[in-house]
């Protein structure tokens, strides 16, 4: 085993040991060093430093730093996890940030997004490269983006018109030194139009303002300032080839620059408009006066996160289809679905972006949305909510091809998918349990969810 390569020098060159010199360089057995590969709790890598797929013990390098990483958490947590009766392989506790949010999985904020490294972990293991996955509730696109990284075709489907933008711009190819080239444009001109502000700066509030919006929202929800630089940057964006791109830009920031207190991202109630106690920075903040500091961070962000996802390119399909996945008809059969539906009355998906949906005029089909928060979760909730999803199911199982495995990732904690499975003509085939150990913001309570895989109920 990972003998072959022994005496090249990849340490030196990548950063990277054979098996072997690995399991020497931690005093662990080799076959437990291939365990962990093979389960995906390391990365398992070729020679030049890439993801190995599929996995092939023989010829897999790992990291160092990686392996020892997650040795010292796997001393520390796996049997804590594991004591609770949750899939400590499933946890993915040793992920850094960085890797949870990696490329474009963090090119726009999304509540409720699941986390990439679960996707990959269901993906690589029940699909072929070359096969089609479909996700029912694409969101912000994570099956899709993961899907693509494994060679597999996708198709993700959503009720939210901006959630499909944001999945379009996170996943469409690009020649990205034209979307370079038009986003640094926008940006210098924005630069520019600020500047000339008599005064520039802080001299923006209570002058005159040139651009006007008859929307209630974007004009409860900004300072002056900000919304000249918002309104201006909106005014200019369609002027350019990649103007999607400078879509989500001008979307992330003006997100940011709205006046909510910095822990609130999510989910604000009022407007702040005087200092405030800011739990996440534990001082006084200040509400946001302007949106050009974003403009300015998102942009580069935005372009050096999209060349990282294009390096990982491969020559698989993406498709995004904007419907209600109750009734929409698709383009070809899948090999399964990779998804994790909404649940009862724990978010808004429209609302959320509500900025988004007011600065662009995109329309809004909240009627259609499954499970909303404003819709609670009394009994008759749940009642619909079970009804719905089971005709998603009942729907989508008709493009997907026979014997083929359907993964739903749902915190059930009403019990609710076996009576979902029911109503839609399959049966759970196995439910896996996870501990999720980070969530979005203030939220760090423990919290766990299941995967469910539903298969078909032949009738024999
Ligand atoms: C939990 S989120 C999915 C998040 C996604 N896994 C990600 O990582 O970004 C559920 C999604 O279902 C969508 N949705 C709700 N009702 C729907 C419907 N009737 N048809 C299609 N999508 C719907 C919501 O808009 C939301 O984006």
């Amino acid at each position: 085993m990972a003998g072959l390569f022994q005496n090249e020098s990849h340490e030196k060159k990548h950063g990277l040991l054979t098996l072997n010199e690995a399991a020497s360089a931690v005093g662990r057995p080799v076959t437990l060093i291939a365990e962990y590969l093979r389960r995906g709790r390391i990365t398992p890598r070729d020679a030049s430093g890439h993801r190995m797929f599929p996995f092939d013990s023989d010829r897999a390098y790992v990291r160092l730093k990686e392996l020892e990483r997650f040795i010292r958490l796997v001393e520390r947590d796996i049997e804590k996890y594991q004591a609770e009766g949750l899939d400590a392989d499933l946890g993915f506790f040793d992920v850094p940030e960085r890797e949870r949010t990696k490329h474009v999985h963090r090119l726009h904020p999304y509540l409720g997004k699941f986390i990439p490294q679960l996707v990959e972990h269901f993906l690589s293991r029940h699909f072929q490269p070359g096969q089609w996955v479909l996700d029912p509730f694409m969101g912000s696109g994570t099956t899709l983006i993961q899907a693509h990284e494994l060679g597999l075709n996708a198709i993700g489907i959503d009720i939210s018109e901006f959630n499909c933008k944001i999945a379009e711009v996170k996943t469409r190819r690009y020649s990205l030194d034209t979307v370079e080239s038009d986003a640094r444009a926008a940006l210098r001109r924005l630069e520019a139009f600020a500047e000339q502000r008599p005064g520039g700066g802080s001299l923006f509030r209570g002058i005159d303002a040139d651009f006007h919006t008859d929307s209630a929202y974007l004009n409860r929800w900004y300072s002056p300032r900000a919304l000249q630089e918002i309104l201006f940057y909106r005014s200019i964006l369609g002027e350019y080839r990649h103007s999607d791109v400078l879509k989500m830009i001008l979307s992330r920031s003006a997100r940011s620059a709205r006046l909510i207190p910095h822990y609130d991202l999510a989910t604000p109630k009022e407007p702040v408009r005087q200092p405030y106690y800011c739990f996440k920075h534990k001082r006084t903040c200040q509400p946001t006066d302007e949106c050009l500091k974003f403009l300015q961070r998102y942009t580069v962000d935005t372009v050096r996160r999209l060349r990282e996802f294009d390096r990982l390119r491969t020559a698989a399909e993406i498709r995004v289809v904007h419907g209600d996945s109750r009734a929409v008809e698709l383009p070809c059969l899948v090999d399964g679905v990779f998804s994790s539906p909404p649940y009862v009355g724990q978010i808004d998906y429209h609302e959320q972006h509500a900025y988004a949906y007011e600065l662009f005029g995109i329309p809004r089909r909240d009627d259609l949305e499954i499970g909303p928060k404003s819709e609670g979760k009394s009994a008759s909730a749940q009642e619909a909510y079970v009804d719905a999803i089971a005709g998603v199911v009942r729907n989508i199982r008709r493009f997907v091809r026979p014997g083929r495995p359907l993964f739903f990732v749902a915190n059930d904690r009403l019990g609710l998918y076996p009576e979902i499975a029911r109503r839609a003509g399959c049966r759970i085939e196995a439910i896996r349990q996870r501990a999720v150990s980070k969530r979005t913001e203030r939220d760090k309570r423990p919290y766990s969810e299941s995967i469910f895989q539903f298969a078909e109920k032949r009738l024999i």
